[in-house]
């Protein structure tokens, strides 16, 4: 078995849902204190340093990095996040953390020794399944994310950030911009299942791994609707004050301007008060997931959902278009070639991810996409075939080598 198939077997049942075969692993919950544990534990059969930052994520370092970072040579980073969405794939996160600790054993068994520190690093709460916020672990770290703001968060529950995290046994008092950290890194690199069809279309094994051209803008918006709760069956239809008929203009609006400027919008998440079948609801949220080639055509698309809604959305989150750096996604596809000699295919994504959090904040990033043959993410029919895993830690390494070696 290799050192690929045995971490990716240990993390397979954490967090699995046995009913539909996805994953519920969200921040600060008892899973997610396990899939730590399990970070740490690789970690340190390698002889890393174990780091924690002020922002919630893990990092692993092979060298005293302080000593390294001192000396100028600051390091080089993978990973990616191990939380996933409700009813996630087994793939978005874990793989990239898989095949960094994969890459790196590829590297040291090539008896390859690396110039300067490597670094593997868990971000915590990419996903914001649980609090709302996306790359609350890189924002957090990079200050894009007020630590004020992130510690009353609340869930579904009514918990805060600050209380889950301190029922996980981690002070949330200094969550904040954690620059010791970030100095650490010279460079980062994730690897990540690509989340559409751009792979799965390049013929042969070309096809197995891709360089990220850059990440599309982005953004969440919550919508609250108000109505009056009252009788489904005895309230007259013009008596009624139902905040679902908005919420229906709302949504066909979204898909209309989606459509009309080439984004793409979704309403994946509602709340419905009281949620009863037999009343009107008094009050409806919705969430606004909205993301395009370009920022103007993004607010045209909420704009329209504004007007249709009769309501002002409001913004939870919003991710500028993230352009990785251009020399290295280039030095990168090149090193990638193929016996052909073309570069490895490069391609953007609508897909937020905590690279494009580093990238805007300075951070010299590329990220790598393993062919998904469904496309499909964010799912349990998200899929990468065992010889494409391979093919990334193998890209990975070599990256490494290149970069750092
Ligand atoms: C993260 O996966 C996102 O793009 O929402
Ligand atoms: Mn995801
Ligand atoms: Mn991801």
């Amino acid at each position: 078995m290799t050192t690929f198939d045995a971490m990716w077997s240990d993390l397979r049942p954490v967090g699995r849902h046995p009913a539909t075969g996805g994953y519920r692993r969200y921040a600060w919950t008892r899973t997610d204190a396990a899939l730590r544990e399990w970070f740490r534990g690789e970690a340190r059969q390698r002889g890393l340093d174990v780091v924690p930052d002020r922002a919630g994520n893990t990092w692993a370092w092979t060298a005293d990095p302080d000593a390294a970072a001192d000396a100028g040579r600051p390091g080089l980073a993978m990973g990616s996040h191990l939380d996933s969405v409700p009813d996630g794939g087994a793939f978005d996160g874990p793989l990239g953390v898989v095949s960094a600790f994969a890459a790196l054993d590829l590297v040291r068994a090539r008896g390859r020794s690396p110039r300067r520190p490597l670094g593997i690093v868990c971000f915590g709460d990419e996903e914001g399944a649980r609090f709302g916020v996306a790359c609350a672990g890189s924002r957090l770290l990079t200050g894009a994310l007020d630590p004020d703001r992130a510690r009353g968060l609340t869930d579904d529950q009514g918990t805060t950030l600050a209380e889950a995290m301190t029922a996980a046994g981690t002070d949330p008092r200094p969550l904040g911009r954690d620059d010791e950290a970030l100095r650490r890194v010279g460079t980062f690199l994730e690897l990540h299942v690509e989340q559409g069809r751009a792979l799965a279309d390049v013929p042969g094994d070309r096809g197995a791994v891709g360089v990220a051209e850059g990440i599309w803008p982005h953004g969440r918006w919550r919508l609250d609707l108000r109505g009056r709760a009252d009788h489904a069956g005895t309230t007259r239809l013009a008596d009624r004050q139902d905040p679902t008929l908005p919420l229906a203009a709302a949504i066909q609006a979204a898909r209309t301007a989606a459509q009309r400027h080439g984004a793409l919008a979704t309403v994946g998440r509602l709340r419905a008060r009281p949620n009863a079948v037999n009343a009107i609801p008094a009050e409806i949220t919705a969430w606004l997931d909205a993301r395009g080639p370009a920022a103007a055509d993004v607010h045209a698309v909420v704009a329209c959902v504004a007007e249709a809604a009769g309501s002002t959305p409001v913004e939870e989150s919003w991710t500028p278009a993230t352009p990785f750096d251009p020399t290295l996604r280039d030095r990168l596809a090149a090193v990638l070639a193929g016996p052909d000699g073309r570069p490895a295919p490069v391609l953007s994504t609508g897909a937020g991810h905590d690279a494009g959090i580093l990238s805007a904040a300075g951070v010299p990033t590329a990220m790598l996409f393993v062919r998904n043959p469904t496309g499909v993410s964010h799912s349990p029919a998200e899929h990468a075939d065992p010889a494409d895993c391979r093919a990334g830690v193998a890209a990975l390494a070599r990256a490494v080598e290149h970069l750092a070696c």
